[in-house]
């Protein structure tokens, strides 16, 4: 967040710096994950390294029981400036502003720079480190646990496919619904696919061949979004590409949003 947010500075004040659990919630098809199998942890450390800066470029996501082709992250942008395709997301957004996996924080650096209060949240406490080195406003908190101003977050976005945490994506949007103000936007970057609609284990592999423990995560295009959405009260409102990428906007039904 930026230092400009005054009344957001308060209502996290206490918080900054609250280690979470619950990335993991379980039972994904049948399989037993660990309770702390999160996006990128274990075994070889990907993201750690990546995040560490030991490696860059590219992280590729991998459904375990191949389900789906391997799904290139291009995670070097993560721990760089917001593109222009990035920066479409805050395109016509009001403040306050979630980002949940904020990761490094690049989104969050960007929405403060448009002079909006912003708050980024994730699991991953080195990815927190990073978006907190300028003073940007970050939680070590999973999206799943109890967050500062629910019900009244004017913008909710969920970048670089991050629909797909916890591996349930209703259950993500119910919980990005129950975030956001009457009038709020939630704001997506589904899969490029369209017709993609996968939940299951997935690992994370860098380029040196470190790969994670697999962790429950979901991949969905438009059409499965639009579904999800719909079931847990909010309307697609709007969508675009932009260099071979998908956002799509979503907000409760008659509001401004
Ligand atoms: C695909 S990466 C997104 C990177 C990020 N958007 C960026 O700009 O760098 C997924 C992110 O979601 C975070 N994450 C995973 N489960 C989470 C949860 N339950 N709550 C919050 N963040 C979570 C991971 O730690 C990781 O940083």
């Amino acid at each position: 967040m930026s230092r400009r947010g005054g009344r957001l500075a308060q209502a996290i004040g206490g918080e900054h710096g609250v280690a979470g659990a619950g990335g993991g919630t379980g039972a994904v098809a049948g399989a037993v994950v660990a309770a702390d199998a999160v996006f990128g942890g274990g075994h070889g450390e990907p993201y750690r390294r990546l995040l560490a800066g030991t490696t860059t470029g590219a992280l590729d996501l991998r459904s375990v029981d191949g389900t789906t082709d391997a799904f290139r992250f291009d995670a070097g942008s993560w721990v760089a400036a917001a593109t222009e395709a990035d920066l479409t997301a805050l395109d016509g957004a009001s403040g306050p502003v979630l980002d949940v996996g904020c990761g490094p924080g690049r989104m969050v650096r960007a929405a403060a720079a448009r002079r909006l209060p912003v708050l980024g949240i994730d699991i991953t406490p080195h990815a927190v480190e990073r978006t907190r080195v300028d003073g940007s406003y970050a939680l070590v908190r999973s999206v799943f646990e109890r967050l500062p101003l629910e019900g009244r977050w004017q913008t909710v976005l969920l970048m670089d496919g991050n629909v797909g945490i916890g591996g349930d994506p209703e259950a993500l949007l119910r919980r990005c619904a129950a975030l956001l103000a009457g009038d709020g936007c939630l704001v997506v970057e589904v899969d490029p696919d369209p017709d993609l609609d996968v939940a299951t284990l997935y690992t994370v592999r860098d380029d040196e061949g470190n790969e994670s423990h697999p962790f429950p995560w979901a991949r969905i295009g438009l059409h499965a979004f639009a579904r999800h959405a719909l079931a847990v009260g909010l309307v697609v409102t709007g969508g675009w590409s932009v260099e071979g990428r998908q956002f799509v906007r979503a907000s409760a039904p008659g509001s401004a949003g």
